[in-house]
């Protein structure tokens, strides 16, 4: 099936392959293989299309963006034009927030292991809120709060323990490991408000990626709230903010659950897609108004970390088949740069250079390296291949740059296209001295 077509990033038209208005064939013939290339265009649309959502239905909500989805400078700076914040979840990601131009006051800071020297940075900086991962952080937080002589903002990162299908709540298994259960959540608060240095003010959570159903985050903002109102009338906590974190799946990505690999053996393929970003943002930010009004908390602020909803489809990478072997195609960028396992994510691939022949033929795609894990598609239909050919993996713009490696190979170059149309870098490839000159 061909994916659905945006007006921004990936485009086919008069039966060439562009991304915005350019042709890929005159960026292949320009720029070594493999390439990122992003939209800046394509950005900008999807963190547009993403506030409205939620914020015609709840005026009263912020977006933090999840640095570590991609935290290249030019993205980063075209969500603070965008008057975004974001969600840091380590003192590189603030010093990364801060190099794109943005303040201490525009920084969440998350994650469940910070060093003693993190948090003296990060108090230092001025970071708005912390979103503490547990009592034994919280202390060492105050301690050090103390020392610099500063009170700190806040928030513990709940874990709301909600029922999801058979693989995510073996997923869930892993997640239980950040965060405090809401079991302890009211125990936790009391600790908290009887510290010298710490002002509890946000109640925070993320409950997974590529979340497809928004029943379950409806589920955590149930649950939050009425939190919420507990702190009010036993601690007389006055919660400001609630943090129900990124997850939001995105509609051109499969998400390949245990269940759909079973369907598919059985030879009744089921692919679960996310439901649209509209029906996310009507149901959360409803649920949130009613259960707002219904504890009359006022008017409580809704915090979303969105990450791979902005920026999934704002990138591709571009590839070249380098061996064809049997069923097997080769192609010059994997699991290095898309470390994301496929056992959880669907991408779609096209191939640029025969756009219009049938795709009668069934290859599984393999990157370069010597890594058993190094497949990015299965049984994906395509036309006969060869080497030579392009064959452009799509949705390659989350937990791909910053996650890759250098396992086997160099990082590529990764282009930008400006709102403007202007072609551009946003990072530039390695060169072998990069590595050789670390190496002691
Ligand atoms: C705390 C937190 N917030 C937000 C995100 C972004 O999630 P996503 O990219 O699925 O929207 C993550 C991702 O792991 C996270 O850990």
């Amino acid at each position: 099936m061909q994916p659905k077509i945006k007006l921004s990033g990936i485009n086919i038209r008069k039966k060439q392959v562009f991304f915005d208005q350019i042709l890929i064939k005159t960026l292949t013939s320009r720029f070594e293989s493999p390439f990122f290339i992003f939209s800046q265009k394509r950005l900008i649309d999807n963190y547009q299309l993403f506030y409205k959502a939620f914020n015609q239905y709840y005026r009263n909500t912020g977006i933090y963006y999840s640095i570590k989805t991609n935290y290249e400078t030019k993205i980063l700076k075209t969500l603070l034009d965008l008057n975004a914040s974001t969600e840091a979840a380590s003192y590189l990601e603030i010093l990364l927030a801060e190099k794109a131009g943005f303040r201490g006051q525009q920084i969440i800071l998350d994650g469940p292991a910070w060093t003693d020297e993190d948090i003296a940075n990060a108090i230092k900086k001025n970071i708005k809120t912390f979103n503490v991962d547990s009592v034994d952080e919280l202390i060492r937080l105050n301690t050090i709060a103390k020392r610099i002589n500063k009170r700190v903002r806040i928030s513990f990162r709940i874990f709301p323990e909600i029922k999801m299908s058979i693989l995510k709540s073996f997923i869930e298994g892993y997640i239980a490991k950040f965060g405090v259960p809401i079991s302890r959540a009211v125990d936790s608060y009391r600790i908290a408000k009887g510290m010298s240095h710490i002002e509890p003010i946000a109640i925070s959570t993320h409950i997974g990626s590529m979340i497809t159903d928004p029943s379950y985050y409806e589920k955590a903002v149930d649950r939050l709230i009425q939190l919420a109102s507990i702190l009010k009338s036993e601690l007389n906590i006055n919660i400001e903010e609630i943090n129900i974190g990124g997850g939001y799946g995105i509609q051109s990505l499969n998400y390949y659950s245990l269940q759909n690999v079973i369907l598919e053996k059985a030879g009744i393929s089921n692919y679960s897609k996310a439901a649209p970003i509209e029906d996310f943002g009507k149901r959360i930010a409803n649920r949130f108004k009613n259960q707002v009004d219904k504890y009359n908390l006022g008017n409580l602020k809704l915090i979303l970390e969105p990450g791979r909803f902005i920026v999934s489809d704002t990138g591709i990478l571009v590839t070249k088949v380098v061996a064809v072997k049997d069923k097997w195609i080769f192609i010059d960028g994997g699991i290095n740069l898309i470390p994301e396992s496929i056992f959880f994510i669907r991408r779609g691939f096209i191939v640029a250079n025969k756009i219009n022949s049938r795709t009668n033929h069934k290859y599984n795609i393999a990157g370069p390296s010597l890594n058993t894990a190094d497949v990015l598609a299965v049984d994906q239909k395509m036309p006969k291949m060869e080497v030579g050919d392009v064959v452009i993996v799509l949705d390659a713009g989350a937990y791909s740059l910053s996650r890759s490696n250098q396992f086997t190979l160099l990082r590529p170059d990764a282009l930008f296209i400006t709102d403007k149309g202007q072609l551009t870098y946003l990072r530039k490839k390695e060169s072998p001295s990069d590595i050789l000159n670390k190496l002691l």
